[in-house]
């Protein structure tokens, strides 16, 4: 058994307590953020602090003493780095300048404005050498679909008609796209590791949008490409999956990607996880946000219930998508506190 629980349960190990972390642990609920970020400008320049991003990703650590720290940072940093304006503007969300065509693509570099986003790299190296041993240290990138989806309806989009209406037209062009942050994200992540990254998690939020057969082009195809290429570099990196709102399709992806763990959002079931991918890989998840937000023993049981259906196998506890702002502080305390008790 290695140091760190995070680890050992992505190795496949069904560990004495089922080590935890959340999503979007380091954000806007917690108060000590919300002060650093009202005195750093923008988002992306408090990304690319590193003394600041280095606080922000420790802030939950001190709060709750999960079993892993995530970088804090952002999946649109990466098209920030091939050249792209990424901004993001309160309220609205992020505003990228859309790339809607070959000659978009063809403007875009891996090389020309790479620099703009290396200082992502000293971050992971800071945190790592004042996180404690036991404590993994989580990297990310957006996958190559759901990071495409913003560059190219240019914001958050309802229904995704372009983007998808380009890769339905246009296979050839839009795949230029695709294998353009394929290569990016592997740069991305890569440095990450490098850096001291002991664990890569891959963010594809938008993969359920997909039909059946556009997800396996679009996002199984260059995950296969990005976790092949990553093992192949790093053989002990751990690699999580999110590709949410899949489904069954999330069979489909653990048993193709190659990934170590996949995270389920909340339209899946813990039962159904158990029975049709806990054999293949270790399964993180799947608590409800807004359940965190509303706290009490309903929170408890909810949780009590997920570990109960998961932790017979390897099992990580997360929620099924990031923390919310308006979520209480002292719900999460309470959580952690609950998730480090041997089961009642
Ligand atoms: O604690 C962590 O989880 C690490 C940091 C992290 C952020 N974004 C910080 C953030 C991570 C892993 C992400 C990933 C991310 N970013 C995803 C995938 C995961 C998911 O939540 O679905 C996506 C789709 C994005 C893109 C993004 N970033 C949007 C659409 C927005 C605006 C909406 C919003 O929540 O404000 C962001 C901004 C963002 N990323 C914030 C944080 C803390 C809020 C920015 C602020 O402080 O104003």
């Amino acid at each position: 058994m290695g140091e760190k629980l995070l680890i050992d349960s992505l190795e496949g190990v069904v560990t004495k307590r089922p080590p935890f972390w959340f999503m979007r642990q380091a954000g806007r609920y917690l108060p000590e953020y919300r002060e650093l970020r009202s005195r750093t400008g923008g988002f992306i320049d408090l990304c690319l602090n590193r003394a600041a991003s280095t606080e922000v990703t420790l802030q939950p650590i001190k709060r709750f003493d999960p079993d892993a720290a995530i970088l804090f940072s952002d999946i649109l940093i990466v098209p920030y780095g091939l050249g792209m304006s990424v901004r993001f503007e309160e309220g609205i969300g992020p505003i990228l300048d859309a790339v809607y065509d070959r000659r978009g693509v063809d403007k875009l570099s891996l090389n020309k404005s790479w620099s703009r986003i290396e200082s992502t790299y000293e971050t992971v190296a800071s945190v790592k050498s004042q996180l404690e041993p036991n404590k993994a240290l989580i990297g990310f990138s957006g996958s190559p679909w759901t990071v495409a989806t913003y560059m190219v309806e240019g914001k958050s989009s309802k229904d995704y008609a372009t983007v998808k209406g380009w890769a339905y037209r246009d296979r050839e062009g839009f795949g230029r796209l695709i294998d353009l942050l394929t290569v990016a994200t592997i740069k991305h992540l890569s440095a990450q590791v490098d850096a001291g990254a002991d664990v890569i998690k891959i963010f594809d939020t938008w993969a359920g949008v997909l039909s059946p057969e556009e997800f396996r082009r679009w996002v199984i195809e260059p995950s296969v490409k990005i976790c092949a290429e990553l093992k192949l570099r790093y053989p002990g990196v751990k690699i999580i999956g999110f590709p949410k709102g899949v489904g069954i399709g999330y069979v489909d992806y653990v048993r193709n990607v190659g990934v170590d763990g996949v995270a389920i959002d909340t339209s899946v079931s813990p039962v159904w996880a158990a029975e049709f991918l806990q054999g293949e890989v270790t399964v993180q998840g799947n608590l409800d946000p807004i359940v965190l937000i509303e706290g009490g023993d309903k929170m408890i049981e909810q949780a009590q219930q997920i570990r109960e259906n998961l932790q017979e196998g390897p099992f990580i506890f997360n929620l099924g998508h990031g923390v919310l702002p308006s979520t209480p502080v002292e719900n999460l305390i309470k959580l952690a506190k609950y998730l480090k008790a041997p089961l009642l």
